[in-house]
């Protein structure tokens, strides 16, 4: 396998909320994606924004848009975000009822369909069902804020998601205290999508901290296990 380049997809959650499109325009062109946090203020303590958000930022950006559903009942409600044109939508294992069916739908509607783990959530007991997805989300923080300290606990599940993932086209997506410091260790063990909020849009210049993460990943990954 060729040495991969780590994919960086910025969450919006640090950034200002009443300048969205503008906020997304820094990162156009260098980021790989642009990630939504849907918080729905029950499967997680904090509420952000919807469908209505999401299909207004889908016509601000010509970035493909990563929605990640941290609300219950994703089994009635993710299909919205795939059929408005997100690119890719993810929803917790811990809330679903039909995964598969799901899944499936989500795909049927064209995007990417992903699973998303919270922390104390193994991969395992998912092994079986992984090609019905296109990405794995290992939270490495407890899902609901943005700024958190990257949890060093979840390296082993990043490598446990690749080992399982193995040759097949299924991206590993690690979401949560992700910067310059842990960014390196997210792709040494696995990781070929990072999602970055604070440390992309706290910086000065979010697009220069995008390049800088992709570049230190890619370089941990070049040298990485899974990757030769
Ligand atoms: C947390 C969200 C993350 C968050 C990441 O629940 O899923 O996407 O925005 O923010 P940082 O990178 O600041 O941990
Ligand atoms: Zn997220």
């Amino acid at each position: 396998m060729p040495s991969p380049t780590v994919q960086v997809a910025p969450s919006v959650l640090s950034a200002d909320f009443a300048r969205m499109a503008d906020e997304i325009g820094r990162i156009e062109g260098t980021a790989d994606w642009v990630h939504l946090d849907v918080m729905d203020g029950h499967f997680v303590p904090n509420l952000t924004f919807g469908l209505t958000m999401v299909s207004a930022v889908l016509k601000a950006t010509s970035l493909p848009v990563d929605c990640h559903l941290m609300i219950e009942d994703p089994d009635r409600w993710a299909i919205g975000y795939a059929e408005a044109g997100a690119a890719s939508v993810t929803f917790h294992a811990e809330a679903v009822g039909a995964p598969l069916r799901l899944a499936r739908a989500i795909r049927d509607a064209g995007a990417r369909a992903g699973l998303g783990l919270n922390p104390a959530t193994p991969v395992d007991g998912y092994a079986d069902l992984l090609d019905a997805f296109d990405l794995v989300l290992v939270m490495t923080v407890e899902p609901g804020f943005g700024g958190q300290g990257f949890i060093d606990a979840m390296l082993a599940k990043v490598r446990r998601t690749r080992e399982l993932v193995g040759e097949r086209a299924i991206a590993v997506q690690v979401d949560g205290g992700v910067d310059e410091d842990t960014v390196g260790r997210c792709a040494e063990a696995g990781a070929d999508l990072v999602v970055a909020g604070s440390a992309v849009f706290s910086a000065g210049d979010p697009a220069d901290a995008v390049r800088r993460l992709r570049e230190t990943a890619s370089a941990a990954a070049g040298t990485a296990w899974w990757a030769s």
